[in-house]
């Protein structure tokens, strides 16, 4: 069934002549996870605001088309109640801390107060976002007192206690050191596994391509490719969008080396060995 649905989508800035996202059609699957890739500029955070109704209920601007998410017409509903339906974490981890709560525990319980949501039910969800982040024994900590990736997955944690049913984030990693991002990623796929459907705009090509199972090239505000990670990374014309695939497959085009019967070079550091090995 399909989560988003999106359809002829065309979008541009009040202050800008050109449009941010042109003609963009697609659907995307529950439980899927989706890389958005493509140059800066190219329209990713555009587009992530638009699953979240920023574009165009806060950012106005022109609109055209249809953008559908857990059932919900964007356009004809408002950014609260899409929040209950589709979370958003964005790049720096700071700006999503509300800087008023002394522990991790409270910080991920305002969302909840906010909604009114009742005290048992509140410390289940709490519970159980703290644990599927891996934050349960940071949960007395102080916001600020944390690295950056348990900061981020603090953030993540209070978007989750909200149960919305798709995740989006916006370059969730690029403030955080390698083991602060793989922290999150690994946080990300066991979201996945629990059945949430997961947006992701991010410039690391290898952990696109090793934890999404689909990923849209962006350019210009249109959608160029929209495919499986092995075939979007074995276009050999990526550098013209600003694109360049993971180092495995490169390393691989270099030695044309592919999967016995695949027209796609491998993309993660298992799929690279396996087939370098056979040789
Ligand atoms: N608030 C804004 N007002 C006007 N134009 C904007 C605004 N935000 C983005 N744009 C323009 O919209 C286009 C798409 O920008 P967007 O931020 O979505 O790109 P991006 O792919 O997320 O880039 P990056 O990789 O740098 O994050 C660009 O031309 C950008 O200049
Ligand atoms: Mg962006």
């Amino acid at each position: 069934m399909s989560k988003i649905r999106v359809e002829h989508l065309k979008y541009r800035y009040p202050s800008s002549e050109k449009l941010a996202l042109d003609d963009l059609s697609f659907e995307v699957d529950e439980g899927e996870m989706i890389g958005i890739i493509g140059r800066n500029g190219a329209g990713k955070s555009t587009l992530c605001q638009a699953f979240v109704g920023l574009v165009p209920h806060f950012y106005r601007g022109a609109y055209g088309g249809k953008v559908v998410v857990s059932g919900l017409e964007v356009l004809k509903s408002s950014v609260s109640q899409l929040a209950r339906r589709v979370g958003i974490v964005f790049q720096n981890p700071f700006t999503q801390v509300t800087g008023s709560k002394w522990t991790v525990y409270e910080e991920v319980a305002f969302g909840l107060e906010n909604l009114g949501v009742p005290r048992k039910e509140m410390i289940d969800r709490i519970d159980y976002a703290l644990q599927l982040l891996g934050m349960e024994k940071y949960r007395d900590r102080h916001p600020f007192d944390l690295s950056g990736g348990q900061m981020q997955r603090m953030a993540i944690a209070s978007v989750i206690a909200l149960q919305p049913e798709i995740l989006v984030l916006d370059e969730p990693t690029s403030q955080l050191d390698p083991q602060g991002s793989e922290e999150v990623f690994r946080a990300v796929h066991r979201l996945r596994e629990e059945g949430m459907t997961v947006i992701l705009a991010e410039h690391n090509m290898e952990k696109i391509a090793r934890y999404c199972n689909r990923v849209m090239l962006l350019d210009g505000g249109k959608i160029i490719d929209f495919a499986s990670p092995a075939s979007v990374f074995s276009r050999a014309d990526l550098t013209r969008y600003g694109v360049v695939p993971p180092v495995y497959t490169r390393v691989c085009r270099e030695l044309n080396a592919k999967r016995e019967g695949s027209p796609h070079f491998p993309v993660t550091l298992e799929e690279a060995c396996e087939v370098l090995k056979g040789r």
